[in-house]
């Protein structure tokens, strides 16, 4: 269904670099390269430290990429600067993990909501109280909730204000790092359904980071799965169960095990390597049980073996573990 639509974000060969002392180099995304369909959910899913926050932001251009390409329509937004740069970024908007942290506390959520609109100069003062309240209303809060300060609120309802913020400017795409995952189960499931139904409306796409596979399997059209700042395999979510790559299948094990006992994720065996120290061949080959010699001399590169299914690994057997 996914491939029928256009392409509304293409990256290419994306390189994050940070610079260490010593003239060290910690390389958080490595050639990234992918595709996200307009109207789409994308899932970016991998451990903590694999460059998923980092990945979004330099994609957003929030960080200078250090290389690579990133196509809004056809048009590289790593080249935008100034008023160009600022005026794109009403197409993009971001909804973090901890929107507590993100607003200011000694503002009320009429100017919290407001604010975006302010900032490029789109809201009338006389509109200002309607415009709040029809984004209260459009997550599903009270419109009195304009008068409330962020403390006097819940997660769940300050996450539905951080969402709201969002919509404000009406982006065609909006990122959400974590934005669920420090919900209580039955209010992520809430809010993860308010995300739908504006999908479902106003044809919005969603890059979805989210370390919860199941949630991701339930919620997203596509996922990416990242391992040491690269892409391991990129598929479509309903496929998941015929996930090729070592590293998502291990994912996979610890979420959906075949025998039904559950596995703690973390029970992957071996060492993480460094980012600052990238091994020069497979980045998983550390903790991989199908490791052989070339492994470790050559990365592998990511090739489609399907249509939409693109893998980063030497071993080219079918999935036979699970
Ligand atoms: N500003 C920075 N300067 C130097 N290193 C950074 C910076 N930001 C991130 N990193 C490093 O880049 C790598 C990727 O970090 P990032 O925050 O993108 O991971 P993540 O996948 O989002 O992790 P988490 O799931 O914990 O949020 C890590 O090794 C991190 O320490
Ligand atoms: S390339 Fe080798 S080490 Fe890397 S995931 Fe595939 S089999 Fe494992
Ligand atoms: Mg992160």
């Amino acid at each position: 269904m996914s491939n029928e639509r256009e392409t509304i974000l293409s990256v290419r060969h994306l390189v994050k670099e940070f610079p260490l002392e010593g003239g060290r180099v910690l390389t958080a995304v490595a050639d990234v390269s992918f595709d996200v369909r307009k109207g789409e959910t994308f899932a970016i899913v991998g451990e903590s430290g694999c460059g998923k926050s980092t990945l979004v932001k330099t994609l957003l251009n929030l960080h200078a990429p250090t290389s690579g390409e990133v196509l809004f329509h056809g048009e590289d937004i790593t080249k935008l600067t100034g008023e160009a740069l600022r005026q794109h970024y009403r197409n993009v908007q971001m909804v973090f993990q901890d929107p507590a942290a993100a607003f200011d506390p000694k503002m009320r959520i009429e100017e919290i909501l407001a604010e975006p609109l302010e900032n490029y100069g789109l809201l009338e003062k006389s509109k200002r109280r309607q415009t709040v309240e029809e984004l209260l209303l459009s997550v599903e809060l009270p419109a009195d909730f304009a008068d409330r300060y962020p403390h006097n609120m819940s997660g769940g309802q300050r996450q539905r204000v951080a969402i709201a913020r969002a919509l404000a400017l009406r982006p065609e795409i909006i990122v959400c790092d974590e934005a669920t995952s420090a919900l209580d189960v039955s209010v992520q499931d809430s809010v993860v359904r308010l995300l739908a139904r504006l999908q479902r409306e106003r044809g919005i796409t969603y890059l979805f980071i989210c370390h919860d596979l199941a949630l991701v399997s339930l919620f997203a059209q596509r996922v990416l799965v990242m391992y040491l700042g690269s892409v391991m395999e990129t598929l479509d979510a309903a496929r998941l169960q015929e996930a090729r790559h070592p590293y998502t299948q291990a994912l996979l094990a610890s979420v959906f095990p075949a025998d039904g006992a559950k596995v703690i994720p973390h029970t992957i065996r071996g060492e993480i390597p460094s980012a600052s120290d990238r091994p020069k061949g497979c980045p998983f080959a550390t903790r991989c049980e199908r490791c052989t010699e070339i492994c470790n001399e050559k990365a592998p590169a990511l090739r489609e073996i399907a249509p939409g299914h693109f893998v980063a690994c030497h071993d080219e057997k079918p999935c036979t573990k699970r």
